[in-house]
Order: structure tokens, then sequence, then C-alpha cells
């Protein structure tokens, strides 16, 4: 498997892992106020990254610079939407700071959208 492939799963499983845990925490307190963000950790954190991951260690993927690039975007996307929304949520930030988490998520998928796209160029293995 590519090392950037790794890199992907390896920060997918721990947002994955807290993500749960945090769900486990709301579910036993009853509060589920924090729900969006933890719902978001585990979409854009264990699902969306899981999914990248996976692209890039498919046959004939050949990552490049561009798969580490679209690894640091999408994981300070999902690390920083679970560490800014609880503090929207809880009206101590407004809501305009979710920009920093939402222009490196968008950019992120851009890289990907763009190593999918190179992939067509390629002979089919
Ligand atoms: C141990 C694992 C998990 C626990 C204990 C848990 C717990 C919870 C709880 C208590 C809620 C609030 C429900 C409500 O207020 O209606 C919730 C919402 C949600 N969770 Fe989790 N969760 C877990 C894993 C996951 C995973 C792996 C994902 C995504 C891949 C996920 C996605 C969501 C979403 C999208 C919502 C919002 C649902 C809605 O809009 O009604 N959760 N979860
Ligand atoms: C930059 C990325 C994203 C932004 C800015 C965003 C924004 C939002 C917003 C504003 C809501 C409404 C929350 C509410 O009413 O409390 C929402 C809900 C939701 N989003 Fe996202 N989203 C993003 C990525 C994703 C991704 C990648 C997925 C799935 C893979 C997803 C799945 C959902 C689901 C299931 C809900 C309903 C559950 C909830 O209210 O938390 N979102 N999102």
């Amino acid at each position: 498997m590519p090392r950037v492939s790794s890199a992907f799963f390896t920060i997918a499983t721990l947002c994955g892992l807290a993500g749960m845990i945090w769900g486990s925490q709301m579910g036993t307190s009853g509060d589920h106020s924090m729900m969006p963000a933890h719902a978001h950790l585990n979409l854009l954190g264990w699902v969306t990254l899981a999914i990248m991951g996976g692209y890039y260690a498919l046959p004939g993927a050949k990552p490049a610079v561009l798969a580490w690039v679209n690894l640091v975007l999408s994981s300070l996307g999902a690390i920083l939407m679970a560490v800014l929304l609880p503090q929207v949520l809880t009206h101590k930030l407004s809501g305009k700071v979710m920009m920093a988490a939402e222009i490196p998520a968008i950019l992120g998928i851009i890289c990907f959208l763009i190593s999918v796209i190179s992939g067509w160029r390629k002979p089919a293995a």
C-alpha cells in the first residue's frame, strides 16, 4: 500500500475513534448538543479520508505530491471542523470562523478531484 494511503487511513481511524467515543459520550450523557460536530468529525474524518486513502491504493492510481497535499488539507479540514464547531455551537465564536475548516476541506476535495481526473489520462492497468 502507498505510504500516503497508510497516512490517510491512520488519520481517518483516529478521527473515527475520537468520533465514536464522542458519540458514546453524547449517548450516555443525553446531551446531543454537539451532534453536528460529532457527525462531521466522523463524516469528514473517518468516511472522507478513508475513501481518499482507498482511492490512492487502487492499482494504477500512482499517488504523487498532490496526494500528500490532499492529505494535509483534508485532514486539517476535518480536525479544525471538530475543534471549532463546538466553539460556534456554544456561541463562544462566530459562525464565520468555520471558514478556517471549510476552506482546507474544499481545497482538499479539489486536489482529490484533480487526482481522479488525471487518472483518466493513464492507460488502464
Ligand atoms: C460508537 C459509535 C457512535 C455513537 C455512540 C454515536 C452516537 C450518536 C448520537 C448519540 C447522535 C445524536 C442523535 C440525535 O440527537 O438524533 C449521533 C448523531 C449522528 N451520528 Fe453518530 N455515533 C457513532 C458513530 C457514528 C459514525 C461512525 C458516523 C458516521 C460515519 C456517525 C454519524 C452521525 C450523524 C450523521 C449524526 C446526525 C444524525 C442526524 O442528523 O439525525 N456516527 N450519533
Ligand atoms: C466543508 C464541508 C462541510 C460543510 C461546511 C458542511 C456543513 C453542514 C451544515 C451547515 C449542516 C447543517 C447542520 C445543522 O443544521 O445543525 C450539515 C449537516 C449535515 N452534513 Fe455536512 N458539511 C460538510 C461536509 C459534509 C460531508 C463530507 C458529509 C458526508 C459525507 C456531510 C453530511 C452531513 C449530514 C449527514 C448532515 C445532517 C446531520 C447534522 O445536522 O449534523 N457533510 N452540514
